[in-house]
């Protein structure tokens, strides 16, 4: 099996390179190193074995042309991007160029040069927009839907909101309009929150990451001044442990023939759904800290509730989420301790 995964050095892409590499696959990493740890990551990747690597970018027409005909591919794990909305508020065409640009650069490289390779892209649920419509009840520590049972699934209409939004979005209709018109193997996933080892979580994405450091830190430092967080900690997301997003982008190389063509909803499901104030209890007793936190206004367009309801990838994919979110939070704690 030949693999190609651009963005392969970051924190989703180096797991599935290190799984990969586990299962003598031939690996190929592409990456601009553009994201703070993706050197940290390469050189982890280096130590598990022998991965070629090609320091490049998807916004180059040419690099993708010339990694894609040197390599081949079966498949291409499409991860590379620009991965935060608040970054994409500051540098629109950045932002566009990365997340747009890069995507045709992968879908005309394989149109053009290798129209058998399969594409898995990472979107988001941002394509959703702000999911206005739900109809939640504010709890003590969550925001909880009144009938929603399994999450929300890919017939929800699509709204783009904010530059990341649309250039997600736009990527991901591309993705699928390629299956459509030229008949590629392409497969849409769309994920909300990923977790895990190997993250070098900001402010501004990687929220279960950073907020355990801030929680390690706590316990390092009690006195140490308050964090932020943006809106009121009700937010709801659904936790995908990084080992179960590995194991969904297989899935879908597998089932090619199935998924071709199609968008999914990929997440940790209802059971794994958390709060920050629910993650914030959590790591307080876990760490016997008392966390100290003020208010920012909230993110543009946040939604105030997703999780994925994962039975279109159980059925096509024949995937689920296996890491409960205790455990998948412990080894994020680990992770963060380094
Ligand atoms: N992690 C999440 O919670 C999450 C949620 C939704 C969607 N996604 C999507 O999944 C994908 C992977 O996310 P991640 O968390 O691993 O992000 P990441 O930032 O850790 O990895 C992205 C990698 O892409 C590389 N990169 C950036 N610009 C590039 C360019 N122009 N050319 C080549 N490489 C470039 C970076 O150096 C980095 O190594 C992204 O497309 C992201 O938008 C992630």
């Amino acid at each position: 099996m030949k693999v190609l995964i651009t963005g392969g050095a970051g924190f989703v892409g180096s797991n599935l390179a290190a799984h990969l590499l586990q299962q003598q696959a031939d690996v190929t990493v592409f990456d601009s190193l553009a994201r703070h740890g993706a050197s940290e990551n390469l050189a982890w990747l280096r130590s598990l074995g022998d991965v070629p690597f090609l320091h490049a970018d998807v916004r180059n027409a040419a690099d993708v042309e010339q990694a894609v005909r040197s390599v081949a591919p079966d498949v291409i794990f499409h991860l590379a991007g620009q991965v935060a909305m608040t970054t994409s508020m500051q540098n629109p065409r950045a932002d566009f160029e990365v997340n747009v640009l890069g995507s045709i650069n992968v879908l005309e490289a394989v149109r053009q040069h290798s129209s058998a390779t399969a594409i898995v892209y990472a979107s988001s649920n941002k394509v959703y927009g702000n999911l206005d419509h739900l109809d939640l009840v504010e709890q003590a520590m969550r925001y909880q839907p009144r009938s929603l049972t399994s999450g929300v699934d890919e017939s929800t209409a699509i709204e783009f909101h904010t530059p990341y939004g649309c250039s997600k979005g736009a990527a991901d209709q591309y993705m699928i309009d390629y299956a459509r018109g030229f008949g590629l193997n392409t497969v849409v996933f769309r994920h909300s929150t990923i977790y895990g080892g190997r993250q070098f979580s900001t402010y501004d994405q990687g929220w279960v990451g950073w907020f355990c450091r801030q929680a390690i830190e706590t316990q390092r430092d009690p006195s140490r001044d308050p964090f932020t967080i943006s809106g009121d900690g009700k937010q709801v997301r659904d936790l995908l442990h990084v080992s179960d997003a590995v194991n969904a982008y297989l899935a879908a190389f597998h089932n090619i023939a199935q998924a071709r063509g199609q968008a999914f909803n990929i997440g940790g499901g209802m059971s794994n759904s958390m709060s920050l104030l629910e993650l914030f209890a959590l790591l307080e007793a876990r760490l016997s800290v008392k966390l100290s936190y003020t208010q920012l206004p909230w993110r543009q367009s946040d939604q105030k509730f997703f999780v994925a309801d994962n039975t279109k990838a159980e059925r096509l994919l024949h995937w689920s989420p296996q890491m409960p979110k205790a455990k998948g939070i412990e080894d994020t704690v680990r992770w963060e301790s380094r």
